[in-house]
């Protein structure tokens, strides 16, 4: 017994690993089959219903070529980061009040952060 909790400390960072799902671009690329409706992501792809995807992560908000954005977009001013994406997938009416984004948001954290890092790996 002893024994056993002497092990402890040394099994639970072997465990960790199972409980703390890690952001996978694989599972993000099906959770953006809900964006792909409305939005490219391939780099050199084009503005839909919504702007091109490519790219957006270190771009300010509202400033994709050629693409009409809502004033609220278009004031917006910081630039996104994948914190940014977080909390625009969680509530695009809260994050930026008046945008015309049609999409009422991502639910589950993991699919956020998994759908942030397939963005992230079609970066230019
Ligand atoms: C039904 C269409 C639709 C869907 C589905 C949709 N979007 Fe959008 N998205 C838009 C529109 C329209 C805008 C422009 C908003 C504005 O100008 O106010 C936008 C804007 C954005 C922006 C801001 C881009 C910029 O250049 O500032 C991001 C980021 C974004 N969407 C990500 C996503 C992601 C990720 C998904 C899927 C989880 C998604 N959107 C689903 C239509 C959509």
């Amino acid at each position: 017994m002893t024994r056993l909790v002497r092990a402890l400390p040394l099994l639970v960072p072997l465990l960790m690993p199972l409980q703390a799902k890690a952001a996978d671009a694989v599972a993000g690329e099906k959770v953006f089959r809900k964006c792909a409706a409305c939005h490219t992501v391939d780099v050199g792809g084009k503005n839909k219903i919504g702007p091109a995807l490519s790219g957006v992560i270190g771009r300010t908000a509202g400033t994709a070529d050629g693409y009409r954005y809502s004033r609220a977009m278009k004031a917006a001013d910081f630039a996104w980061t994948a914190e940014a994406l977080d909390s625009y997938l969680t509530s695009p009416k809260t994050f930026v009040p008046g945008n015309k984004m049609p999409f009422p948001g991502l639910k589950k954290a993991d699919d956020r952060a998994d759908v942030i890092a397939y963005i992230q790996s079609k970066m230019p």
